[in-house]
């Protein structure tokens, strides 16, 4: 049976008042997302940073710029997609959220999902793909490619951040935006030799289901 529709603004609410994990403490304010909520690509990170967690925007520090640029290079208008991360707290000295953490999160991020219905749902960097397509990860390996996971189209990138600490490692993200650009266009179909069946179907998922 397939649950009500969420009320956004009341989802909104939820994330930004939520206190079911330590972070609540140590944030400043959570960071639920932004862009509209019937966006056809939605992009996903892994948790807000100082930037973010001052801001109450994700992806506005040096990474978000870097990934806004990318996205006006490929002429997607930032504006124009959904912006969230996995955990929507900020984790102190910008660890990585822990998989309590992660989890204890997760069904906000379905419901924004659910609410959205995105054709294609970009993981930014590790976190995000590991938490979400629940695969050991090799970035190099998933990067640039389209996953379907029941019903759902999923494409990999590299973190923004990884271009700032490496910038060999800009040309590949550049790369990468095009092909995510051509996707959403539906110019091509993407390869998927990496997809169905590889990978088991997550509580993510069968929530959804419900
Ligand atoms: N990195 C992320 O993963 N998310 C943000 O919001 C900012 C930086």
């Amino acid at each position: 049976m397939s649950q009500p529709p969420d009320d956004w603004e009341k989802l909104r609410q939820e994330i930004l008042e939520c206190q079911q994990c330590p972070l609540a403490k140590s944030r400043t304010q959570a960071v639920p997302g932004v862009g509209p909520n019937d966006a056809q690509l939605m992009f996903i990170g892994e948790a807000p940073g100082r930037q973010e967690d001052i801001q109450g925007e994700p992806f506005v520090g040096a990474a978000g710029q870097l990934l806004t640029k990318l996205l006006e290079q490929v002429g997607i208008k930032r504006q124009s997609v959904f912006i969230s991360n996995v955990v929507k707290c900020r984790p102190p000295e910008n660890r990585q959220p822990t998989h309590i953490e992660r989890a204890t999160c997760r069904p906000f991020l379905n419901r924004q999902i659910q609410y959205i219905q995105p054709r294609v749902i970009v993981l930014v960097g590790r976190v995000p793909t590991e938490t979400i397509l629940e695969t050991t990860v090799r970035m190099g390996a998933m990067h640039g490619r389209v996953y379907h996971r029941n019903g759902r189209t999923f494409f990999v990138m590299y973190h923004p951040a990884a271009g700032l600490y490496n910038q060999t490692l800009v040309p590949t993200l550049e790369e990468d935006m095009q092909k995510l650009k051509s996707i959403a266009n539906n110019d091509r179909v993407p390869s998927e030799e990496r997809e169905q069946g590889q990978l088991p179907l997550s509580e993510f998922f069968s929530e959804e289901k419900k």
